[in-house]
């Protein structure tokens, strides 16, 4: 075993054999660059977090600031004027519909507050047996338990784990007329069991980068509208300009009553994700009696650095028209990814904002060790999930970078062809 990886378990890689990895030695703007000399451009964001690319000035400069000042402080019993400023900015995105923020440290986290506020806002109301959960099909929502129980056990990654979960209920996303009816009689059917409905609005991401219309958002939100369940959406990975508009739900009619947000609030600099909830959910824990108050609190909530960085990042989403720039990014990628529909083996290309996607028809173990190996080569950084390969490139990644990143694909996948 190569020697940097004597003491380390990395996730989802099967360590038996693995005799060599690569190493990170720095970053900038859009690109990674490794201790052997080779610099590769990411064409995935650090697992969609670096917005603004790496190392940008203005969030350094903030972190170090705030370093200087106060690394961390607990958040229980105290507040902090970085925590205070990021939840008011929050909050005027959604022009106050969602009032309420609750910090964490991670997007499974934050989904696991989601899924307790749920269940407790019910409990508070005296009603028991609400606290089960739809989901859908191709979901991804993380990777603690409670969020496992809530992703696609196929598509999801955790089907190992199937007999250990709780029981929730998985639904096709409602797109056709036969969906939609599934879906209105089991919210009328389990009413009185269901907590919630969660949804990554508009993307499903980890599941297979699937995308959905805002109708089909807006007839769940509308379909559960008076039926006594919280909607619940999960931006995680869509939040902050990543589908276009600053986040996904925006581009509807629709409001969730607790939104999960995390990866690029920080402009992909350091752990922090946040529950967001609406007056109405919060007001039912608001009581003179015992055991009303949320009952959760992670160590590091909060934290100043964190939140100086989320700061700094919506300074930045304020002062550049990230708008346009996505628009040109997802003029590319539709222009670019047409050709690749030429290839036999690709079975849909599909893009969204800064997301584009390659489906295969199939893609072994086999295939994706070798497409990462050949990206490597050609200097790039792409990471193969499932049967696609997807893009979602920092925001200031330049054309030059961009075309590289496709036109590299095209010519290894074109390669792929003929062996
Ligand atoms: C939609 C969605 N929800 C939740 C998560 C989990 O976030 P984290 O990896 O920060 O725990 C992810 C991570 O990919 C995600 O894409």
């Amino acid at each position: 075993m190569h020697k940097d990886l004597e003491n380390l378990w990395l996730p989802y890689t099967q360590m038996k054999g693995l005799n060599s990895i690569l190493k990170a030695q720095k970053t900038h703007s859009s690109k990674i660059f490794l201790d052997n000399g080779k610099s590769l451009i990411d064409g995935i964001s650090s697992w969609w977090t670096a917005c603004h690319g790496y190392n940008n000035k203005h969030i350094r400069k903030k972190i170090i600031s705030q370093l200087n000042l106060m690394p961390h402080v607990m958040f229980g019993g105290l507040v902090h004027d970085q925590g205070v400023l990021l939840s008011k900015r929050l909050i005027k995105i959604f022009n106050n519909k969602l009032e309420k923020v609750f910090f964490t440290d991670s997007g499974s986290v934050s989904v696991e507050v989601a899924l307790k506020i749920a269940v407790q806002y019910w409990l508070n109301k005296g009603k028991e047996k609400k606290n089960k959960f739809i989901f859908f099909k191709n979901g991804y929502h993380g990777d603690t338990s409670g969020t496992m129980s809530i992703c696609d056990p196929e598509e999801g990654m955790h089907k190992l784990f199937k007999n250990y979960l709780r029981k929730n209920y998985m639904l096709s996303i409602p797109e056709s007329e036969r969906d939609k009816n599934k879906f209105l009689n089991f919210i009328n059917r389990y009413n009185d069991k269901v907590a919630g409905v969660i949804i990554e609005p508009l993307v499903q991401s980890a599941g297979g980068m699937k995308f959905h219309s805002p109708s089909t958002l807006e007839f769940i939100y509308k379909a559960i509208k008076k039926k006594k369940v919280l909607l619940i959406y999960d931006e995680i990975a869509t939040g902050f300009f990543r589908t276009g508009s600053m986040f996904a739900f925006q581009q509807t009619n629709s409001c969730p009553d607790i939104l999960c947000i995390g990866k690029a609030l920080t402009g992909g600099t350091l752990s922090l994700a946040a529950t967001i909830s609406t007056k109405k959910v919060f007001a039912a824990f608001l009581s003179n009696k015992k055991n009303k108050e949320l009952m959760h609190g992670p160590t590091y909530m909060a934290n100043p650095l964190a939140c100086a960085a989320a700061n700094a990042s919506l300074d930045l989403f304020e002062k550049v028209n990230y708008e346009k720039k996505i628009k040109i990014i997802e003029k590319i990628l539709h222009k670019e990814l047409e050709k690749f529909r030429k290839l036999k083996f690709v079975k849909q290309v599909r893009t969204k904002g800064a997301i584009g996607v390659i489906e295969f028809f199939y893609l072994s173990e086999k295939n994706i060790l070798w497409l990462r190996n050949e990206f490597i080569k050609k200097n790039i950084w792409v990471r193969p999930l499932k049967n696609i390969i997807y893009f979602m490139p920092p925001f200031i990644i330049n054309k030059t970078e961009l075309y590289h990143l496709l036109e590299s694909t095209y010519q290894i996948l074109s390669k792929w062809k003929k062996k």
